[in-house]
């Protein structure tokens, strides 16, 4: 049997591989501290996963979901976002449920990128912006983060040639894996690129909710022209301890969402609407279970830095 060169040519998934070396390391009765993917060990909060409970007790929740996901989820979405970062979002043309923020990651690709079109990622960073682009017959271009530039990648040195060629951006503030964080002036020069050069921004926020010291990250969107020329990509994954559920949410600029939309409803069949209810729960009920939860990780963090 051969598989086709394009899983040929994938380096293999770098989380599968920690996976295997962690439980390598269980077998052999080490002990292991895993500093592999962002999967909180605490468990879900209660009020989401009675709300799930309801939902599954409805019968209407046993047929397939919208593609784009219920109006109440993303209007669930856009009232947080209204909440949060005073943006004012349209539920039914600049938001879209996803199947956990990855989905639309990779899928984000198939929308914009064509062969041997150049998409720009931070590296180090999740793997999927890579593997993604070459899903699609991209070609990926790393733009490195360094201590020296506070881990953010350096637009100046990006090859003009790169730049001209590049469909995608992508950005991820709070950052995974080095904690930097983004302040408006770097959104203002990544929103000045991509209007210049027709890139559309991929602002991967997976964890805005992870902040410590009182300190609230700024959302993409929220510098002037980005939502012309961006999507945000976030997740309930982290915020609310729900990553085996599956849901995350896209949001911003009508055009882009419509065309990542489109992949979607040739390639799945929508988030369950047992997790939409469950996610609306989360997002529109009592924030006290996220401020715990960045206690915790906070309580963590300063004993880690001790050391
Ligand atoms: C930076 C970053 N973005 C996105 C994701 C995807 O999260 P999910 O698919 O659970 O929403 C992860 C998961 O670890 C991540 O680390």
């Amino acid at each position: 049997m051969q598989v086709a060169q394009r899983i040929k040519n994938l380096p293999p998934y770098l989380f599968a591989e920690l996976d295997r070396k962690i439980s390598k390391g269980k077998k052999a009765d080490r002990d292991v501290i895993t500093f592999g993917m962002g999967d909180p060990d605490l468990p879900t909060p209660g009020h989401i996963i009675e709300a799930c409970c309801e939902a599954a007790k409805k019968p209407e929740n046993y047929r397939y979901p919208s593609y784009e996901g219920m109006p109440e989820f993303r209007s669930a979405v856009a009232e947080r976002c209204r909440r949060d970062f005073n943006l004012k979002f349209d539920p039914r043309k600049e938001v879209i449920a996803l199947i956990g923020s990855k989905e639309g990651i990779h899928n984000i690709n198939f929308a914009f990128v064509e062969k041997g079109d150049v998409v720009l990622y931070p590296d180090p960073g999740y793997p999927v912006y890579k593997t993604g682009a070459l899903f699609a017959g991209g070609e990926p271009f790393a733009m490195p983060l360094s201590k020296e530039n506070n881990f953010l990648p350096d637009l100046e040195v990006v090859p003009k040639q790169k730049i001209k060629k590049a469909k995608l951006l992508w950005i991820n503030y709070p950052n995974n894996p080095t904690a930097a964080i983004a302040d408006k002036a770097f959104y203002e020069e990544v929103v000045d690129l991509a209007a210049d050069n027709e890139i559309v921004v991929c602002s991967d926020e997976a964890y805005s909710a992870v902040a410590f010291d009182g300190y609230k990250a700024p959302c993409f969107l929220e510098v002037k022209g980005a939502r012309e020329v961006g999507i945000v990509f976030d997740s309930l994954s982290k915020t609310y301890n729900m990553t085996g559920w599956r849901i995350g949410f896209a949001c911003g600029s009508a055009e882009i969402i419509e065309a990542l939309g489109k992949v979607k409803t040739n390639v799945d069949s929508g988030v369950s609407q047992i997790i939409q209810e469950a996610a609306i729960a989360a997002l529109l009920g009592s924030q006290d279970c996220v401020k715990q939860n960045i206690r915790i990780y906070q309580e963590r963090r300063d004993v880690l830095s001790a050391v």
